[in-house]
């Protein structure tokens, strides 16, 4: 890790009921009182953004309220959607794009997850983009040209001013809940070439300020060791996420990387 403030976040996904999100909340935001040098967001569902908004604010919590999703429309016919005034109007601060889950479940394409990126950042709220490989991509060699067409794609028509606003997250899809995940090497190796990408397309003080998020089974016990890789900026997270226990001590993990103590 280097002197780029680390970023930790519970992706929650499509999990929790109301009180246990509640339950959640409370839980991360006392287990993570004392920690101030690691950005740390969550990501509920969307029903239960306001209820952990007030907990956040009830708690004069530093952690940031973030959505999974969002539409790239401002309002209209679009049931079932969510705008990004809506998600401001509930708190929320930062947006998640391109998951891997939205692009191979939902079938969201690359164009699509530009224009919701581009509605995010245009509207003041900082976007994560997700990129990510398949096995049968890395197994045919192929991860750095995919990773290298989803970063560009997202980034289409992106300003320097706002790509400040843009965190990436490098989840390769093998390794999301699958309990595989990649080693510190690979992952050393995909981010060095992101952010040399990064640099090509904006310069190298963008690049060297850009945060680039690992994610895909990231758990206590191999954390530390992701999060010393000098490219890796913390992880997003998802099954570890849904457990005080296990999220509070990867958040750590990450404070004790940026404090050069691993
Ligand atoms: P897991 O940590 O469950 O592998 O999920 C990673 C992820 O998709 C976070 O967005």
């Amino acid at each position: 890790m280097s002197d780029r403030k680390p970023i930790v976040g519970g992706n929650w996904k499509m999990n929790t009921n109301r009180a246990e999100s509640a339950e959640l909340a409370r839980g991360v935001v006392d287990g993570l009182r004392d920690v101030t040098n690691v950005d740390v967001a969550v990501f509920p569902p969307y029903p239960y953004l306001l209820a952990v908004r007030a907990i956040l604010r009830e708690r004069s919590s530093s952690l940031r309220l973030g959505a999974q999703d969002v539409y790239h429309k401002p309002d209209g016919a679009y049931t079932g959607e969510v705008s990004t005034e809506m998600l401001r109007d509930c708190g929320v601060e930062i947006v998640l794009c391109g998951h891997s889950e939205r692009r191979h479940v939902l079938g969201e394409s690359d164009a699509v997850v530009n224009l919701k990126l581009r509605a995010i950042v245009d509207s003041g709220m900082e976007a994560v983009l997700c990129v990510g490989e398949t096995l049968d991509e890395r197994i045919a060699g192929h991860t750095d040209p995919v990773i290298q067409r989803q970063v560009r794609a997202g980034l289409a028509d992106v300003t320097g001013d706002h790509v400040s606003s843009v965190t990436i997250a490098y989840e390769p899809v093998w390794a999301i809940g699958t309990g595989k995940t990649a080693t510190p090497d690979d992952a050393q190796s995909v981010h060095a070439n992101i952010r040399r990408l990064i640099a090509g397309m904006y310069g190298q003080d963008t690049a060297e300020r850009m945060r680039i998020m690992y994610g895909g089974s990231v758990k206590p016990s191999n954390a530390a060791e992701l999060f010393k890789a000098p490219d890796v900026d913390g992880g997003l997270i998802g099954g570890a996420s849904l457990k005080v226990g296990e999220f509070v001590p990867i958040v750590r993990a990450a404070m004790a990387a940026a404090r050069g103590q691993v």
